[in-house]
């Protein structure tokens, strides 16, 4: 597995330590298991860090301590601590909290009320006046803009997507079941080089179409039916995604119809992006083709997701809502577009793609046929 240079970490630091500073803060707790990788290169199932003012502290268990001092050799400033076997994270948490004394955030989105009861319960007592602080998205706002190191992985795996896509397609043929199809659909991402799939394969046949998450069942694909295939890989840590909507033999008027409106409410929504738009404006435009469409109702969902080391992350391309602000798009997010119209007991339409915002509008990451 390809781990970013030291470098692009080290930038990673000093963008988080600024970030940090404008929040007043001068440590921040990490517990997202992606946002340490983000930032250490490590890929745990468990572990947390403490950035701190001159250092990174990673908290782990044995089973990761070669892994760790691997990135240790690689990152200069990153200290380990090992979790005793017969101690706990919090206990290691709360003494390294104690010892370093400092204005410390940690992240509300990732700590569990329990976790947050016993590291307070365990902070020496003259430090149980230590301000810790709930902080939301620093880490995740940061993994938003891609750095060039990103955008290599991001590209070579849609280009990978969009070859394993193109074989996989000529396959969506009547008589084969949707578990059938999407065993060949992972065979085909492991043959496309992906470390993994990046989520459960949907194959979503005739009326299952309609259910945009469905689970690939014992149902036989027939004529006539309308399939939704929605999959993707994982490279390097990094998640690409692709849907496309396949009828079984001729498409009828209203598939082709049903289809049409979903692709151009993509294609408005492409042509929309630029640095500077919000993400909500860019999901505003592609609802209102399906609203002047009459499938206001069948679009059930957001118009996208970004990709990253999760295959769900920011930016969210959904409906504006009053709780949060906007998010504004930068050059360098990469995120799906997935516009989609469900009908209920009848089948639906998704078609999604992978596009990355340049200085001044986007660019498609995935290339498959758009067509029935
Ligand atoms: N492709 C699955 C999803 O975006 O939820
Ligand atoms: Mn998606």
């Amino acid at each position: 597995m390809r781990v970013a240079p030291a470098g692009n970490h080290l930038a990673r630091h000093a963008r988080l330590r600024a970030a940090l500073a404008d929040a007043d803060l001068s440590a921040l707790l990490i517990t997202s298991l992606p946002n340490i990788s983000y930032l250490t290169g490590l890929f745990a199932s468990a572990a947390s860090l403490i950035v701190g003012p001159d250092e990174l502290r990673l908290i782990i268990d044995g089973r990761y301590r070669g892994a760790a001092q691997d990135r240790q050799r690689d990152l200069p400033g990153l200290a380990l601590v090992l979790v005793p076997p017969s101690g706990s994270f919090e206990e290691s948490i709360a003494a390294e909290l104690g010892a370093l004394g400092a204005r410390t955030g940690f992240e509300a989105a990732h700590v569990t009320v329990r976790q947050h009861r016993d590291i307070v319960r365990r902070l020496p007592k003259a430090d149980r006046e230590l301000d810790l602080c709930a902080t939301e998205g620093l880490v995740e706002g940061l993994r938003s803009v891609k750095d060039a190191w990103e955008l290599g992985r991001l590209r070579e795996g849609a280009e990978r997507l969009s070859d394993a896509a193109k074989c996989i397609l000529p396959k969506v043929l009547a008589g084969r079941s949707e578990r059938g199809l999407a065993e060949i659909i992972v065979a085909e991402l492991r043959r496309a080089g992906f470390d993994k799939p990046a989520f459960d394969t949907i194959v979503a046949s005739g009326p299952h179409s309609a259910l945009p998450h469905h689970r690939a069942g014992d149902r036989l694909l027939a004529d006539g039916d309308l399939v939704v295939l929605d999959f993707g890989g994982t490279l390097d840590g990094y998640s690409v995604d692709l849907s496309r909507t396949v009828a079984v033999g001729k498409p009828g008027v209203r598939e082709r119809e049903l289809f049409d409106h979903v692709a151009e409410a993509q294609e408005s929504a492409y042509l929309a992006i630029r640095p500077g738009t919000s993400a909500e404006t860019v999901d505003e435009i592609a609802r209102c083709v399906l609203e002047g469409a009459g499938l206001g109702e069948a679009f059930c969902h957001g118009t996208g997701h970004g990709l990253g080391l999760e295959v769900h992350e920011r930016p969210r391309l959904g409906r504006r809502r009053a709780d949060r602000a906007d998010e504004v798009l930068q050059a360098g997010m990469v995120f799906t577009l997935e516009p989609g119209a469900y009908l209920a007991g009848w089948g639906g339409v998704r078609i999604e793609d992978d596009v990355v915002v340049t200085e001044d509008k986007a660019e498609w990451l995935t290339d498959v046929p758009r067509h029935l």
